[in-house]
């Protein structure tokens, strides 16, 4: 028999990647999202890519009736838990929403789970809980310390999962993403932007599609060799890929695994392969930093190959094109 998965949405579109990646390996999966942050769309690419709809409720992870009627309905093996508000710099302005959003939502989902005795998770945290004097590179046992309250909410929700994993036998991989950059090939699915984008990327590919006169670059005097801000770029694809490799691989305790490439990318190297793929001059201009950014985020990947046998396959010009081309049939 199949095994049921719940995936609950939100996090931009990465859970519509993962759908994809379990509903074709094997699993069948049953999607939840409120629908605040996105939009019924991603179905429409999910059905031309599997050739059919998966099954999809609209309801928030902190709806604990909507959440209690789910699970009463499906036996689920295990939940990949996406849902949670994302963005760095809104965190910062609107700081009870992400507590209350990301924490009170997931402490619903747990209880409930908790209930109907689903033990098996795996949860998208983030790169930002990482302590980043510590920079250029993290391993999994580097100290953590938050920068904003977006990777507090994350930081938060891996130890509530610790106290599962201790005290209740759950079998958790926390997977701490770098900075994922989005499209499926066919590009059917992507991240869609509402409003302008705050990340690196969609906003350069926006400047290379004319809705943007230049990029700004926030910060040219960091310790790094050309003085912007270095990231570990990863692809959707991998990200997902690494998702199933942790459900695979889950034990009855706590994990938390780096998702990177192992390799840093400038400002201005995202700029000049994106002005070669798409063959548009990206003009850029310098501003002040952002309060929240660090000079430098890139994974120490060792940890990830040995306990998911997982590395990011995908090169940066691949998932730029991949990005590029999912823009283009958005147009
Ligand atoms: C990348 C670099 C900016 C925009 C991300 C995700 C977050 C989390 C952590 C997973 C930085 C610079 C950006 C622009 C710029 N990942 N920049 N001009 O802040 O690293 O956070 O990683 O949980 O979800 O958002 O990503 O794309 O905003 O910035 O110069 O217009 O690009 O200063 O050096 P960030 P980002």
């Amino acid at each position: 028999m199949k095994k049921i998965l719940l995936i609950t949405g939100w996090l931009g579109y990465i859970w519509s990647h993962a759908v994809i990646e379990f509903e074709t390996s094997g699993y069948t999966t049953i999607i939840i999202d409120s629908l605040i942050h996105s939009s019924r769309d991603a179905l429409v690419g999910m059905k031309k890519i599997l050739g059919y709809t998966p099954v999809f409720l609209e309801g928030s992870i902190g709806d604990s009736m909507f959440l209690e009627e789910v699970f009463s309905k499906y036996s689920f093996d295990g939940v990949i838990h996406f849902a949670g508000l994302k963005a760095v710099g809104e965190s910062t302005q609107k700081i009870s929403l992400y507590h209350h959003n990301n924490i009170s939502g997931s402490i619903v989902l747990f209880e409930v789970m908790e209930r109907y005795k689903v033990k098996n998770i795996v949860f998208s945290s983030s790169a930002t809980v990482y302590d980043a004097q510590f920079a250029p590179e993290y391993r999994e046992d580097t100290p953590l310390k938050t920068s904003n309250p977006y990777g507090t909410t994350k930081f938060v929700i891996e130890q509530l999962l610790q106290d599962y994993t201790r005290h209740a036998n759950w079998s958790v991989m926390s997977l701490r993403y770098f900075n994922p950059i989005w499209a499926h090939p066919s590009g059917y699915i992507g991240e869609q932007q509402t409003g302008v984008p705050t990340n690196l990327l969609p906003y350069v590919l926006d400047v290379a599609a004319g809705k943007h006169d230049a990029v700004q670059v926030f910060g040219n005097d960091y310790d790094t060799p050309d003085g912007t801000g270095i990231r570990d770029y990863v692809d959707v694809g991998d990200v997902v890929w690494a998702h199933k490799k942790a459900y695979e691989r889950l034990l009855p305790w706590y994990q938390a695994i780096n998702v990177g490439t192992g390799r840093g990318w400038s400002v201005y190297d995202i700029i000049r392969y994106a002005e070669k793929i798409t063959g548009k001059a990206i003009p850029s201009k310098v501003e002040h930093r952002r309060r929240w950014d660090a000079a430098c985020y890139i994974a120490n990947t060792q940890y990830a190959q040995k306990v998911l046998w997982w590395e990011a396959k995908t090169d940066l010009e691949t998932s730029i094109k991949d990005a590029w081309n999912f823009i283009q049939t958005q147009q």
